[in-house]
């Protein structure tokens, strides 16, 4: 089976690029389009060379009278013959909860599941809906002659599910990756926001009084409200080995915070966002590569360091075995993505 387990296999230092076959193309961006609209429908041969997962969309977004038009509009785009040379293709199906999440399943795995890269599910709460679908997809993968098994992206967007994310990220070795949902899931936390993802003015640290001057202006700072999720859901993924993403930023027209979410998010770990709108997919393209100056300090660090032991001085800076792991993560990253 493939498996995104090796992406974060930690490479020897000093070894060369591997010469085996690399399973997963990093994916910075997952583009979301509606299948039941013929228009956007008719653009993706232009996009899809644009983006590195170009995602049909059946779920919240997709309104309740046009499900089945978005379920035909996907065979119709494949059985047109989509060419997606290096894009993967995904799909995010109803809840398992929803009245269209099993036929969702039942219809589009035969029709279109030897194209299918990954079903990214929604609003899993945990381990148990993964197995779920993953009992579900063996069977019509047998039934269909799949050879190639479908992998399986779940969004972490309930109360639940953040609290079951360990047991999510372990549940089945078809697991792909998360993405947080922070809609979805700041309406099931109560949080008072009404913003998809980003900050809020009123989410804020304000600074220490001066103890010689108590009436001093002090300054605020806005905090991340998403922190702990992501930092969490990082932590959970990259233990089971599986590819952590940021989701989807409502404000389109904000693209300066929507680059600032999605780095925050690179920075912690996060290999990708979701993409809904033209605009933001070269965001992501540039939020989630590694800066060149960066990529050129990494390889000076690693060459310095020669067998990656020991301690150096790089420019003032103290390098070591530890520091040259760091240097790693963003040559490989860099590589993955010139292959
Ligand atoms: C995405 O599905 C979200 O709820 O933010
Ligand atoms: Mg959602």
């Amino acid at each position: 089976m493939r498996s995104a387990k090796d992406f974060f296999a930690p490479l020897a230092v000093g070894a060369p690029a591997p010469a085996r076959e690399i399973p997963w193309r990093p994916s910075r961006v997952i583009h979301f389009f509606d299948p039941s609209n013929a228009k956007m429908a008719a653009k993706l041969p232009t996009l899809i060379p644009k983006v590195d997962v170009l995602l049909g969309n059946l779920e919240d977004g997709v309104r309740a009278d046009n499900k089945l038009a978005a379920r035909e509009g996907l065979i119709k785009i494949i059985d047109g013959g989509a060419e997606f040379g290096d894009t993967q293709f995904w799909i995010r199906v109803n809840s398992i909860d929803s009245p269209w999440g099993l036929d969702d399943l039942l219809t589009l795995v035969p029709a279109i599941g030897a194209k299918l890269d990954v079903i990214m599910l929604p609003k899993v709460q945990g381990a148990e809906d993964i197995h779920y679908i993953d009992r579900l997809l063996a069977q019509l993968e047998a039934q269909a002659g799949l050879t190639r098994p479908i992998l399986v992206h779940a969004i972490l967007e309930t109360a639940r599910g953040v609290s079951n994310v360990e047991e999510i990220c372990a549940a089945s070795p078809r697991m792909q990756g998360l993405s947080l949902g922070p809609a979805d899931l700041a309406a099931d936390r109560r949080m008072k926001t009404t913003r998809v993802g980003g900050g809020h003015p009123g989410y804020l640290v304000r600074q220490d009084p001066t103890p010689d001057d108590p009436s001093a202006v002090r300054a605020t700072f806005q905090q991340d409200p998403w922190h702990y999720t992501l930092a969490r859901m990082v932590d959970a993924c990259v233990a089971h080995g599986i590819m952590p993403y940021y989701g989807p930023f409502g404000d389109i027209a904000d693209t300066l915070a929507c680059e600032d979410q999605f780095r925050n998010a690179f920075l912690l770990g996060a290999v990708g966002a979701w993409s809904l709108h033209p605009v933001q997919i070269d965001i992501a393209k540039k939020v989630f590569s590694p800066e060149p100056k960066d990529v050129a300090w990494a390889s000076r660090v690693v060459e310095t360091m020669g067998d990656g032991t020991g301690a150096v001085m790089v420019d003032g800076t103290m390098q070591d075995d530890a520091s040259v792991k760091q240097c790693q993560v963003i040559l490989d990253l860099a590589r993955r993505l010139a292959a």
